[in-house]
């Protein structure tokens, strides 16, 4: 054959396959917009079309996913599901239960998952004893960001208390530096309580709220002090905040506009998309009063109950990649998380990872892991939700009073229960 012919034919062999493999296409729907998360999903959708699948995002803005749930519920209810959606905690069990999900048995034990993830995560991830999502991470909640210029600048300690975060705060207010990138949208509103609850609580007083919703806890005198020391950040709430979302809060503080987030660490992938480094150009420090436990937030995606044998094909292959350990690895060192798997050597992690997997394989060994309420790790979104409506409305309302505040944390989980 001549050359011309050869490379003719090659290139014709080359379309055709494209063309069959090009076929199979994968709609996934997700929250991951900002431009941390879109660094690790990308490697997903690169494994993806490695294997010959055409990624369809279906993404949805709005840290938390409250608007991506929005959207997956309206399109469920139209008969018209994507093939594969991020869900997590709690919100695994309603959707398995309603019956949508696919079960993902075979892969799972294909590639032992209970053996290579820690027995919480599972628990998270099966419903009647088999899985029906797949985990990608575990992102550590109770963290604060701080930028190192701005603290060396203004010659400042790393606050280890929280009246020492408020002199602090205080002292950069005065230099006319945010001291804290805040905005007014409610689940992250709800992340400072739920990290403030914990240091000011601790672990049985934040169990005792979030994962029991006991009725005495909320309304109790230690929920009185957490709620004034999350009121007292209220000070740093400038105009601007409006709507402002989270990742735009983290280029705050990127730049030196603000010197601090409180936040879970998905915000360490907007710092080291802008080609930040951890340990010089940012610190990640637990927030006050939550040095001996971890907050846990893991990403998931379930797989929609579908007959054609061909998508099930591509779910399956979906929850292959997610799993193995180059992608866990990959995935994990944009996304600020630390890999879910238990095999995956974290040399090239950096320093805030390693903090996190210390604090992790104490906290497990503690007692002191603790699901994330805003997360929906710890309950559904209907009282998470619940929660953040309350607490919102009080840290915008400078005349509502913390016992009022508490009160109405009663009031809504009561009803949110039913009760
Ligand atoms: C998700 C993270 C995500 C964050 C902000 C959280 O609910 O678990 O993966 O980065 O929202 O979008």
């Amino acid at each position: 054959m001549t050359y011309w012919l050869k490379s003719t034919t090659v290139s014709l062999l080359m379309l055709f396959a494209q063309k069959i493999w090009a076929t199979t296409e994968v709609e996934i729907l997700h929250w991951w917009t900002s431009a941390g998360e879109v660094r690790a999903v990308n490697e997903l959708k690169a494994a993806m079309a490695s294997v010959g699948y055409q990624w369809i995002d279906s993404s949805v803005r709005g840290g938390g996913g409250e608007t991506a749930m929005t959207v997956l519920k309206s399109r469920v209810l139209a008969a018209n599901p994507p093939l594969a959606a991020q869900i997590k905690g709690k919100e695994i069990q309603e959707w398995a239960r309603l019956g949508f999900l696919s079960n993902l048995s075979s892969v799972s034990q294909e590639q032992r998952w209970s053996s290579r993830l820690p027995a919480f995560v599972t628990e998270i991830m099966q419903h009647n004893g088999k899985f029906v999502a797949v985990p990608f991470n575990i992102h550590k909640v109770n963290w604060i960001w701080l930028n190192k210029d701005v603290f060396r600048k203004y010659n400042l300690p790393v606050p280890t208390s929280w009246t020492m975060l408020n002199e602090v705060a205080t002292k950069l207010q005065a230099k006319g530096v945010t001291p804290i990138a805040l905005s007014n949208q409610a689940w992250q509103q709800a992340i400072i309580f739920e990290i403030v609850a914990l240091g000011i609580g601790g672990n049985e007083f934040y169990r005792k709220a979030f994962v029991e919703n006991d009725i005495d806890t909320l309304e109790s005198q230690k929920m009185i002090q957490v709620l004034k020391q999350f009121k007292r950040l209220s000070v740093y709430y400038d105009d601007e905040a409006q709507g402002r979302d989270w990742d735009a809060a983290t280029e705050m503080v990127i730049e030196g506009r603000a010197a601090m987030q409180i936040m879970g660490d998905w915000t360490k992938g907007e710092f080291l998309a802008a080609g930040k480094v951890a340990g010089v150009d940012f610190a990640c420090i637990p927030a006050p009063g939550t040095q001996d436990s971890f907050i846990y937030n893991i990403d998931s995606f379930v797989m929609f109950d579908v007959q054609n044998a061909e998508k099930q094909k591509a779910q399956i292959e979906l929850a292959k990649i997610i799993m193995t350990p180059d992608f866990q690895k990959a995935f994990n060192l944009r996304k600020g998380s630390i890999p879910v798997r238990n095999d995956v050597p974290l040399d090239q992690f950096d320093e805030c990872a390693q903090l996190s997997h210390q604090s992790l394989t104490a906290a497990a060994k503690n007692g002191n892991l603790l699901p994330s309420y805003t997360q929906y790790m710890a309950t559904t979104s209907d009282t998470g939700g619940a929660i953040y409506e309350v607490i919102t409305a009080f840290f915008k309302d400078p005349s509502m009073t913390p016992e009022t505040a508490a009160h109405r944390l009663v009031a809504v989980v009561k009803a949110a229960m039913g009760n």
